[in-house]
């Protein structure tokens, strides 16, 4: 099994004992496609580079002029070169490690050589190898004295400054620059064009929940999502999982009864489980990533998953042979999620390994990124449960000693009214969201002038649009791509006639 991937929201929810690595990073992120990316072909597509960087952009102390080494990847393939003033596409790192991410951002690959472009993918700082501090963990992320400096301002800025010297570096100083971004990622596109517009003529910000702040989306609408996703597959198989929290409680209440769990699920001898919640959690975590990543092709997110893979749970769920043995359901779908390779053995509860180097997510989701989306209403697949700062913040005190600052993101960079404001401020956005996408409750689901836009994929997951073309591809995500390929075309031929016309 690989890493398990829990939900702050849902460790909070149903967990007592809550350890940090259960509440980490749990903002989405990429997809892999090992199959694709091979150890021996990486090294023809990219080569890797290191940046000195800058610890601290905002202040002149003699601290902030400390430096770490950033890296990037860079691939000149399919580059047109400087003197043709070719395109830069830049991929604005997430939260993990760059290869990672790298490996799944097909959609820049094959579009590459159609516009001659530049690709640069950037690693965010204190994630992968970009490790201030000499590149010592330990150090970096010892305390809040160190963690303060990972933040989604410092990391704009470290952008920036590797791209404006990358482009003096290759006398590439009229290149156009467009950014990409997925997720978390998708959220630093968007706010990158908008705040360093002198940088980057446009960005591509995919499945990017920048309206998850404050009170700007309901608390209740990522998990509305996730129980529509099932709902509309069979009224079935959403009444089975939503009555099964509750069958699981009295399980593990009566005497014998985690043991019960424990067969039932097949859950390793070793795994620690101490109450129901280990169960609950776990079973969370496979329908809401399915849910996330419910592709219409073969995919391997942190685990590998069929095609369709809610429809394949419900389908588990719904197949008479089980009876009416709910346990025997929730295995059977359990399964598709991480059991699809057929390789596992036994379910560990406890592993809590992090292969992608996400962890330090939960430092970011205690500081700037307080995003209230785990209550769950009445109609909720999963339990009733309400958005609660206070506790949050508790556990923030707790493990960093920090105090979160629920309001940062929307004063640095806006949400509030976002229609009335980029209306008349921003140009060149595409914002993607798949309604299939939990998240998609968070992002920007119209077009907001006639240069900053929505598309909307009724059946689209999380930044399906990023992934690799394949030839099973569904008509809609191929008119998808076309649709952005054709916006991001417009905004270079703009920049080239305006280049054209001031150099006159
Ligand atoms: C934070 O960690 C650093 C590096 O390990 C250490 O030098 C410092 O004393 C720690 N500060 C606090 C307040 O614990
Ligand atoms: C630009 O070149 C300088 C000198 O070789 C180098 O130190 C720096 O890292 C380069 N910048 C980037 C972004 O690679
Ligand atoms: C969010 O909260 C503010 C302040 O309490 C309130 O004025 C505003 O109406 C709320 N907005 C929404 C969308 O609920
Ligand atoms: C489940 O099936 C068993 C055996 O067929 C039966 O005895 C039991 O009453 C059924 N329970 C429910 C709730 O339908
Ligand atoms: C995983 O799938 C294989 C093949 O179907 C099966 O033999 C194995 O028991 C499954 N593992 C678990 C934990 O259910
Ligand atoms: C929120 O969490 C705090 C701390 O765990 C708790 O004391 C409080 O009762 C909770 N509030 C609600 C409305 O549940």
């Amino acid at each position: 099994m690989a890493i398990k991937l829990v939900f702050f929201t849902l460790h909070l929810l149903i967990c007592c004992a809550v350890s940090l690595s259960k509440i980490t990073p749990r903002f989405p992120s990429f997809i892999i496609q090992p199959e694709w990316l091979s150890v021996s072909t990486k090294s023809e597509l990219y080569e890797t580079k290191y940046y000195t960087q800058i610890l601290d952009h905002f202040t002149y102390t003699p601290q902030s002029y400390q430096t770490f080494q950033q890296r990037y990847l860079i691939s000149y393939k399919y580059w047109g070169g400087a003197t043709e003033n070719a395109p830069i596409f830049v991929y604005t790192g997430n939260e993990g490690d760059i290869e990672w991410f790298t490996q799944n951002t097909g959609f820049m690959f094959d579009t590459a050589p159609h516009f001659k472009a530049l690709l640069v993918f950037i690693e965010h700082r204190f994630y992968g190898e970009s490790i201030p501090f000499g590149g010592n963990k330990d150090v970096a992320y010892a305390n809040a004295s160190t963690l303060g400096y990972l933040s989604s301002t410092q990391t704009l800025a470290d952008y920036a400054t590797l791209i404006i010297d990358l482009k003096k570096n290759l006398t590439a100083f009229d290149s156009p620059v467009v950014v990409f971004g997925g997720s978390y990622g998708g959220m630093l596109a968007a706010w990158f064009r908008l705040k360093y517009p002198h940088v980057a003529i446009g960005a591509l910000a995919s499945s990017a929940p920048i309206l998850y702040f404050e009170n700007i989306t309901s608390q209740y609408s990522f998990f509305n999502t996730v129980t529509n996703d099932f709902r509309s597959e069979s009224e079935n198989c959403y009444k089975v999982i939503k009555g099964s929290w509750q069958q699981i409680e009295n399980t593990a209440k009566q005497s014998g009864g985690l043991e019960i769990l424990r067969k039932s699920f097949r859950i390793c001898k070793n795994s620690y489980m101490s109450a129901a919640d280990a169960v609950e959690s776990w079973l969370s975590t496979a329908f809401v990533y399915t849910a996330m990543t419910d592709y219409p092709t073969q995919s391997n997110f942190l685990n590998p998953l069929p095609a369709y893979p809610v429809k394949q749970m419900c389908k588990a769920i719904d197949n008479p042979k089980a009876g009416n043995n709910t346990f025997e359901k929730l295995y059977n779908a359990a399964t598709v999620y991480y059991n699809f390779t057929g390789n596992v053995a036994c379910y560990d509860l406890n592993d809590n390994s992090d292969p992608h180097g996400l962890g330090e997510w939960s430092w970011q989701a205690c500081t700037e990124m307080i995003m209230p989306m785990d209550g769950n209403n009445a109609e909720s697949i999963f339990p009733h449960s309400e958005w609660n700062y206070t506790e949050r913040a508790q556990i923030c005190e707790h493990f960093f000693k920090v105090q979160p600052r629920p309001n940062w993101i929307t004063s640095e960079f806006g949400g509030h009214n976002i229609y009335r404001v980029l209306k008349r401020f921003g140009s060149n956005i595409i914002f993607f969201n798949g309604l299939r996408d939990p998240w998609s409750g968070g992002g920007v689901l119209k077009d907001i002038s006639k240069s900053v836009v929505a598309i909307v994929a009724k059946d689209g997951a999380h930044h399906v649009d990023l992934r690799f073309s394949t030839d099973e591809d569904p008509e809609w995500l191929k008119d998808v791509r076309r649709r952005e390929i054709k916006i991001i075309k417009s905004w270079l031929s703009q920049y080239y006639r305006s280049l054209f016309e001031t150099s006159q």
